[in-house]
């Protein structure tokens, strides 16, 4: 059964600079002076071979945007795009050390996003929130001082806070102290794990942390304890199977997790992650994980409803979206 293109969905995860398309970063590093060479494939897509290419991708691509007027731009070009899919209700990471890269103050930064997503919501209904991450792999220093700034601009549109990056370095008690400060501010939890290392970075962040919810986490399958455990705390998993083919954690899309991990008892919500560095987008998943696995429309829609319930608004805009 072909799913409805304007079946509604609910994204949790998509990182901003990750959604950038490659055009607008071609473009802005031509206005401003900036060397991307070896950046993009001959077809125009992102040049990356595995997970540390990726994360280098991705902070080369960051670095083309530099005024609030940049990344309003990105806001409001991505959540036009995802409006056109059938997305209510959008998620998106942003990165505090990405900006102060960039060599932008991070209220530039931020009112930028919002602004965007302002625009977007005004012309598109669609209504963006905002979770500032921490990168694990620039370190705990550096997270700490992203947490300070993070916490020092509590726009209305953010709504939670987070860690990305490369789960293979550092531990994930080096970060406890800049989680807890975000925990005390009163902001909701998430943490990326169980995409490249196994089930055992799930154990170590819910170990941790006091998440609600998982950047990906899928390869929490590889260890049923852990799966009873997640179902049983209801935490919920931030699920990007076309990322996760493309990083070669899985080889098809059918042997994905997804399934089995929902079959299980475990909240599964579906989310593009970087949809141009994956050739991806969140219509494009929810199809591909309709088509791979044969689900009806009511059971796409559960994805929707899950992600509903688990996203970081307040009570007010989770009640306009029911
Ligand atoms: N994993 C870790 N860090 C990231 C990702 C991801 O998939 N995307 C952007 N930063
Ligand atoms: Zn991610």
């Amino acid at each position: 059964m072909p799913l409805p293109s304007d079946l509604p969905k609910i994204e949790l995860h998509c990182h901003i600079e990750g959604a950038a398309p490659p055009a607008l970063v071609r473009r802005l590093a031509g206005r401003h002076g900036i060397d991307v060479s070896g950046l993009f494939t001959k077809d125009g897509g992102y040049a990356w071979t595995d997970f540390s290419s990726f994360l280098a991708a991705y902070d080369r691509a960051a670095q083309v945007f530099r005024s609030a007027e940049d990344f309003a731009d990105l806001a409001e070009t991505y959540l036009f795009a995802s409006a056109a899919e059938g997305v209510i209700y959008t998620e998106v990471f942003i990165s505090p050390d990405h900006a102060r890269r960039s060599g932008i103050p991070y209220a530039d930064y931020l009112g930028g996003l919002a602004e965007g997503m302002a625009r977007a919501e005004a012309g598109h209904g669609i209504i963006g929130r905002i979770i500032p991450l921490i990168e694990r792999h620039f370190g705990p220093e550096a997270a700490h001082e992203a947490v300070r700034t993070a916490l020092a601009h509590l726009h209305p549109r953010v709504v939670g806070f987070g860690m990305a990056g490369d789960e293979r370095m550092f531990a994930v008690a080096d970060f406890a102290r800049a989680f807890a400060l975000a925990h005390e501010a009163g902001l909701p939890l998430t943490c990326h794990a169980g995409e490249v290392c196994g089930a055992a970075s799930v154990a170590e962040v819910i170990d941790a942390l006091p998440v609600r919810r998982i950047g990906h986490g899928v390869r929490a399958i590889e260890d049923a304890a852990l799966v009873r455990r997640l179902a049983e705390e209801g935490i919920v998993l931030e699920v990007c199977p076309g990322s996760n083919v493309a990083l070669g954690v899985y080889p098809r899309l059918a042997d994905h997790p997804l399934i089995r991990l929902r079959d299980a008892g475990v909240k599964v919500t579906l989310s593009s992650d970087d949809p141009p560095f994956f050739g991806t987008s969140i219509g494009r998943e929810y199809a591909a994980i309709a088509e791979t696995f044969a689900l009806p429309p009511g059971e796409m829609l559960a994805f929707t409803q899950t992600a509903l319930d688990a996203a970081f608004c307040d009570t007010a805009t989770r009640a306009r979206l029911q």
